[in-house]
């Protein structure tokens, strides 16, 4: 990925923003508000967690958010599911910085024979948890930890990535439907306590 904007031609007050492909696991991103040179510098970087280690905390506090504080999970159906520890075992992770070393994102890749699976069959690699804080949406940073995601799948052998989303998650299925991701209603399911998941697919070449 990369994306660089001429100085000159943004409005006042735009940002300038300049991004590298630092090689697999790691992505780059800058910016330079171009008229407020006071404003601290905003950017992130996408890194993968060490397998099977424990969650940092601030990951789990990002995902409790997220999900829990925008809705999209009740409080008391989370359960242990943000526990640190169990966290570090769903599967491969990639958690983006900013540059004060604050969690702004992160997604999981759960293979299929995991106790965590939910629609994935053999052959197929699950995107999990995939969430970018509020304040760092709309600059990129779910289609970087998307492209660690395919690439690890691609990696491992996997014909399809498939994931789970909620119906009101609407910028997720934009993000999913802009990388190539087509709904696969036949494999919509729900939980117990009637809350519907739409499930999206990926075949990889
Ligand atoms: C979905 C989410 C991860 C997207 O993160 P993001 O970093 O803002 O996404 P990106 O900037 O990488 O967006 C990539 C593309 O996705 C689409 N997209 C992302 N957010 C969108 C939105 N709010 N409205 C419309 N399209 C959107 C766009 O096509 C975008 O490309 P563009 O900006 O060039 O138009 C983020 O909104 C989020 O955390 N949502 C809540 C949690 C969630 O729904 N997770 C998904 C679980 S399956």
């Amino acid at each position: 990925m990369g994306f660089e904007v001429e100085p000159g031609t943004e409005p006042a007050g735009a940002v300038l923003a300049k991004a590298d492909y630092d090689g697999p696991g790691v992505h780059r991103v800058a910016f330079v508000r171009a008229l407020a040179p006071a404003s601290p510098p905003s950017g992130w970087t996408v890194r993968r967690h060490p397998q099977g280690e424990p969650i940092a905390e601030d990951v789990c506090a990002l995902l409790m958010d997220v999900f829990v504080g925008e809705g999209f999970t009740p409080r008391e159906q989370i359960g242990n599911a943000l526990d640190p520890s169990l966290l570090g075992t769903r599967g491969a992770a990639w958690v983006a910085k900013d540059d004060t070393d604050r969690a702004v994102g992160v997604v999981f890749l759960v293979e299929p024979d995991s106790p965590f699976r939910q629609v994935a069959v053999p052959g197929e690699r699950e995107v999990h948890f995939m969430a970018v804080a509020r304040s760092h949406r709309r600059g990129g940073l779910a289609a970087a930890l998307l492209t660690e995601c395919l690439r690890e799948a691609r990696a491992r052998g996997a014909k399809k990535v498939v994931l789970s989303t909620q119906p009101a998650m609407r910028a997720a299925h934009a993000l999913y439907e802009k990388n190539g991701f087509l709904r696969n209603a036949w494999r919509d399911w729900s939980r117990d306590d009637g809350r519907a998941y739409w499930v999206y697919e990926l075949a990889l070449r």
